[in-house]
């Protein structure tokens, strides 16, 4: 996507055929969508991901439409630009929650796009267009950006970058409006706000400044940078002001073309021992590596987000993948680094990625919390540890069956102090990394599974002068499991399974002296289809998919349990009160994650 190429490279999922069917699999997917889009629905159907409601106070908000753009031949031409200025005619200027609102609709035939949101060159938004039918589509993203609050308080250019193309056959013109709305501060603090997120995001207060770390306006593109293989390191010079005492980098990342579904490509040795020449490998383990002056601060091991067209469009109609609509962000703490930028001079962060093949979107937002009662603080980094990536790769194939088991680890911890009118507080950043994948191919490479495990501790712990210890934990696994099988039936069909489970389940805790905040959070997928091809025809298709969303953070909780099938809801049950309810079913899912399913309760 963003290319003019289709999300889904049925070939690139799986070395399944010879070469010589390659070609068919492309036409497979133009056919598919046809067919897909030519069933009858009587009105606009509504697509959403699963997430919780964002928490607003019961204040009216002031809302206003920054931008209204009908997309259409968009692709490989500048952003979409509109002013932004904060709203005028607001009764408070006071916020304590500002929402952003993509609505779309779409009509007729089109690829699923990716696109982006920047306000003067912050990222607040990376998100993936919904497949239209030929009835159309409707679709909104809502999604937090209060954590811009200083940057929303200015005049400001917003862009917006989603290529699209449209001719005769992929007729879909994306039809879009993006609102914000600012939700007043009520007098008090009420409990809406207590939550991990905003305590483990910044005790309550936002970052006074927010620089841009992505490409100046491009003339053709989005404002991402683009990293096109193992070797690329995209940079972006900046200086910070000298009375910085808080800094956290937030990376944007999304894979696409060769590296769509990089956690199903094989290794180099099945491709180069089976002359698959063009089908993407470099192995099934990426990392985007974080530097700032050539120094590894951190890494991003990234969610494995399916697109809307990705594996078998037919599963995220109308439950959409995880992530899809809003693709997650990833918050690396450098505080313990501030004493080797605040000397007011240029300095450099840099992003590569571990096996990359093109093409990885990257930028990020540097949020900087600055003393406002001094000009200068000091500060110092005590201590820096990164060991290199320990990576194991047992592979044991004959011919095109074979079965690869990949293990990787990544240990980044550093340590350094702040001095500000706040007084001399230090920091200690660790992130640990280990993932898992294992791929098995089977039916002469027309069959491929692929069980992923990622899991990441990230602590952020700070000494305050007083001794207290403010800590900050999160625990995330990243679950991912693809089956795909390719059958040849005797009546020159073919029949092509597809079956994804894919989830996290993330546990934060803040702990401050006696105050302790927990929640946890688990988001589980379970998508099953196929579809029969003749003569490069789809004849038929299926998907169905169910999703099992549980939150429980303390004081405000949410329940989901919804199911489609061929577009059709089957149920969708919704709770938001604090209780243990439904354990059962949240069993079954993890069951059926297979060989992931125990341990995770
Ligand atoms: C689609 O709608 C048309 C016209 O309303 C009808 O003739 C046709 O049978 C419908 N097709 C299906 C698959 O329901
Ligand atoms: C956006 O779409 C949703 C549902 O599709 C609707 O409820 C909402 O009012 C729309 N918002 C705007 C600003 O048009
Ligand atoms: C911000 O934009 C508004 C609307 O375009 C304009 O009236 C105002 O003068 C601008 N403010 C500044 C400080 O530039
Ligand atoms: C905004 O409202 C919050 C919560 O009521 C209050 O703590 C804060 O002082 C207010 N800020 C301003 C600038 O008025
Ligand atoms: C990797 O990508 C960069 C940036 O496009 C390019 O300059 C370089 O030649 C590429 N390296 C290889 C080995 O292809
Ligand atoms: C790959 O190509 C080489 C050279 O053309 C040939 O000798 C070999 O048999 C081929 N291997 C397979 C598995 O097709
Ligand atoms: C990626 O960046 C890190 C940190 O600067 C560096 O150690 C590593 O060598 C880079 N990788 C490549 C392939 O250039
Ligand atoms: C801040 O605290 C650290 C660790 O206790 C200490 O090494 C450093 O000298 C202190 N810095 C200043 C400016 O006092
Ligand atoms: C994360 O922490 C838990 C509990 O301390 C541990 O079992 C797990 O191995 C850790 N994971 C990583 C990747 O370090
Ligand atoms: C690959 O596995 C299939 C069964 O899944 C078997 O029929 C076939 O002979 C195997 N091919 C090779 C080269 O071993
Ligand atoms: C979905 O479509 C398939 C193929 O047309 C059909 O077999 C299946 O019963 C449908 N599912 C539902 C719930 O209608
Ligand atoms: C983190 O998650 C892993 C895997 O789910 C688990 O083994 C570990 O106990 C968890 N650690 C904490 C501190 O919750």
């Amino acid at each position: 996507m963003a290319t003019l190429l289709p999300l889904l490279f049925l070939l690139l999922l799986q070395p399944l055929f010879s070469i010589a069917n390659v070609h068919k699999l492309n036409q497979l997917r133009s056919e598919l969508i046809s067919q897909s889009t030519s069933l009858n629905a009587t009105s606009p159907t509504l697509y959403f991901e699963v997430t919780q409601p964002i928490p607003v106070p019961p204040t009216k908000p002031c809302s206003e439409l920054i931008l209204q753009h009908d997309f259409a031949y968009t692709y490989g031409k500048p952003p979409v630009f509109a002013n932004y200025s904060p709203p005028s005619n607001c009764p408070s200027q006071n916020f304590s929650k500002i929402v952003l609102e993509w609505n779309a609709t779409s009509k007729g035939r089109q690829y699923d796009r990716i696109f982006g949101v920047w306000l003067s060159g912050v990222e607040l938004l990376r998100s993936c267009t919904a497949e239209p039918r030929t009835n159309g589509i409707v679709w909104s993203v809502e999604k937090d950006i209060t954590r811009y609050y200083s940057l929303l308080q200015k005049n400001q250019t917003l862009a917006v970058y989603l290529g699209n193309l449209v001719d005769s056959t992929y007729t879909g013109v994306y039809h879009v409006n993006i609102s914000f709305h600012f939700y007043p501060a009520e007098a008090s603090l009420h409990s809406y706000d207590q939550n991990v997120g905003d305590l483990a995001s910044g005790h309550h207060s936002w970052a006074d400044l927010i620089l841009p770390i992505s490409r100046n306006l491009p003339l053709t593109d989005g404002l991402w940078f683009e990293v096109e293989n193992s070797t690329d390191t995209e940079s972006k010079e900046f200086e910070i002001p000298r009375n910085a005492y808080r800094a956290v980098l937030e990376v944007y990342v999304s894979f696409h073309e060769n590296d769509e579904f990089w956690y199903s490509n094989p290794t180099n040795e099945y491709i180069a021992a089976n002359n698959l020449t063009g089908t993407p490998g470099n192995g099934p383990f990426r990392e985007v590596v974080v530097s700032l002056d050539g120094v590894l601060v951190g890494a991003v091991w990234p969610f494995t987000v399916v697109y809307t067209g990705g594996v078998n469009p037919l599963l995220w109609r109308p439950i959409t993948g995880i992530g899809s609509f809003d693709l997650p962000s990833y918050d690396i703490e450098i505080t313990p680094f501030l004493g080797n930028i605040l000397d007011g001079k240029s300095h450099k962060i840099g992003f590569n990625v571990t096996n990359a093949l093109n093409v990885w979107y990257i930028d990020a937002n540097l949020h900087i919390w600055l003393d406002k009662q001094s000009t200068r603080t000091q500060a110092q980094l005590v201590k820096h540890a990164s060991l290199p990536l320990i990576v194991s790769v047992v592979s044991d194939f004959v011919g095109l069956n074979g079965t690869f088991v990949t293990r990787v680890s990544r240990s980044v911890s550093s340590t350094g102090w702040v001095k500000s009118s706040n007084g001399n507080i230090t920091t200690q950043s660790i992130q640990d990394f280990s993932y898992l994948n294992t791929m098995v191919m089977g039916h002469d490479g027309n069959l491929q599974t692929v069980d992923q495990t990622i899991n990441f501790n990230d602590t952020v712990l700070v000494k305050l002068p007083s001794s207290y210890v403010h800590s900050l934990k999160s625990n995330k696994t990243f679950l991912l499991s693809l089956y795909t099988d390719l059958l040849e039936q005797e009546d020159g069909t073919y029949l092509y399974v597809t079956n994804v489970d894919l989830g996290f389940i993330e546990k934060k805790s803040a702990s401050g002296g006696s105050r302790l905040l927990e929640s946890s959070l688990s988001n589980l997928q379970n998508a099953e289809g196929n579809m029969v091809v003749k003569n490069n025809l789809v004849v038929s298709g299926v998907g169905n998919t169910q999703e099992l969303y549980r939150y429980h953070g303390g004081k405000f909780c949410y329940f989901r349990n919804v199911s489609s099938s061929n577009y059709t809801i089957l149920y969708d049950e919704v709770e938001n009160t604090c209780h243990n309810k439904a354990k059962s079913n949240f069993d079954f899912v993890l069951r059926r994650l297979g060989p992931f399913g125990t341990g995770f309760i």
